[in-house]
């Protein structure tokens, strides 16, 4: 039963096939990435995430549509960021560097770590004070980073890691990192494989706006190879209160609920923008409110826990219901995993959750209502 699994994969699997278990992204996709034979590759087998249909999103839209959900809250650290780190740690370590430094709302702060100290290197992490996931923050010190919570937010801390990064020999990981996004668009590449096709739309969050840039760039390099016959429309969206990309100006003092997206000036602003001209794609803000309801509805309806910032790409779709094609196929981009944000989990649920139940079979049972 496994070997037909895995035979069958084989032949479906269109790129470098040789393998019985998925080997991560740089393996699989070498050909398409800037590696060379001396590059030391540094990976936890990242990437090879699924593409999940969601139902209960097809049913909210009734048009014949057909949704996915792209889950990248399933690589190992538990976010997307694992496809630039696998490969900005390994040219990293291909160049020779013994320490690099990021920037973090938290996922790139775990990941950077994890993969950083793989490689043998050490990781200097700078957050905005108070306002990282828990999940996250555990995430980094258990990988053993060297954590500095900073008294403003991620844009502040961002300035000061590309000045640091100009002044001291230690390597910058964020996404202005060009490796970064080339690992990223492997996502791309993966959607594509999984449908035979571009999807009609991308719908992902926006923060610093790398990844809306790393999938343009997979979904053009595939239709330039003639893969795909068509590229997607991309739709990125941010929270109301850090919507920069939407609102086209600077937020001093971003605010949201998805705290991995509080960010006030993306870095890749002027990326994102001709992202969004190409593609014909739209920019729009969605209110906390609608990002839990969909977060909640996620869980509920689909069995899918991401993080708050992810389920802003499908209440985004939510919110576009009107303007969404008959019959086309949308891609909605899970950027983390839920249990990075076990705080935002668990006062944001309909559960029935009852404490201080005597351990008797009549009292439980009572309490179950029968
Ligand atoms: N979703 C999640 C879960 C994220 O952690 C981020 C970014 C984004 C979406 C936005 O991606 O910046 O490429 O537009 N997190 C960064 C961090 C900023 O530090 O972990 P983007």
């Amino acid at each position: 039963m496994v070997k037909q699994l895995i035979n069958d994969f084989k032949k479906n699997f269109k790129r470098n096939s040789n393998f019985t278990q998925w080997p991560g992204l740089i393996e699989a996709y070498k050909e398409w990435l800037p590696i060379s034979k001396k590059t030391p590759i540094i990976t936890l087998q990242e990437g090879g995430t699924p593409l999940i249909e969601l139902k209960s999103i097809n049913k909210i839209i009734d048009k014949n549509v057909k949704v996915y959900a792209k889950y990248d809250g399933l690589n190992p650290t538990g976010s997307f960021k694992d496809r630039g780190m696998t490969m900005a740690i390994s040219k990293a370590k291909e160049e020779g560097c013994k320490a690099v430094i990021c920037a973090s709302t938290g996922n790139t702060s775990a990941a950077a770590t994890a993969y950083a100290k793989k490689g043998g290197m050490k990781s200097f992490v700078l957050i905005p004070d108070g306002y990282v996931a828990q999940g996250k923050l555990a995430q980094a010190l258990v990988y053993g980073a060297e954590v500095l919570a900073i008294k403003g937010n991620f844009d502040k801390a961002l300035k000061i890691v590309q000045e640091m990064s100009s002044k001291f020999p230690i390597t910058l990981v964020n996404s202005v990192n060009p490796y970064r996004l080339q690992g990223q668009k492997t996502a791309a590449f993966e959607v594509v494989d999984a449908l035979g096709e571009a999807p009609d739309w991308l719908c992902i969050p926006m923060g610093n706006a790398g990844n809306i840039t790393a999938y343009w760039m997979g979904f053009n390099e595939y239709y330039q190879h003639g893969i795909s016959k068509k590229l997607p429309q991309m739709m990125g969206f941010q929270a109301e209160g850090s919507a920069p990309l939407v609102l086209g100006r600077t937020i001093d003092n971003p605010d949201t609920i998805a705290t991995a997206i509080r960010i006030g000036n993306p870095v890749n602003k002027e990326k994102a923008n001709i992202v969004k001209k190409e593609s014909n794609g739209k920019f729009i803000a969605i209110s906390d409110k609608d990002i839990i309801n969909t977060y909640k509805l996620l869980g509920e309806e689909e069995g899918i826990f991401c993080e708050p910032a992810s389920a802003a790409s499908v209440a985004g779709l939510i919110k576009l219901k009107e303007e969404i094609p008959k019959n086309s196929t949308i891609v909605c981009v899970l950027t983390g995993n839920g249990l990075k944000d076990p705080d935002c989990a668990i006062q944001n649920n309909e559960a029935v959750f009852k404490s201080g139940i005597e351990p008797e079979l009549e009292i439980v049972a009572k309490s179950m209502g029968f």
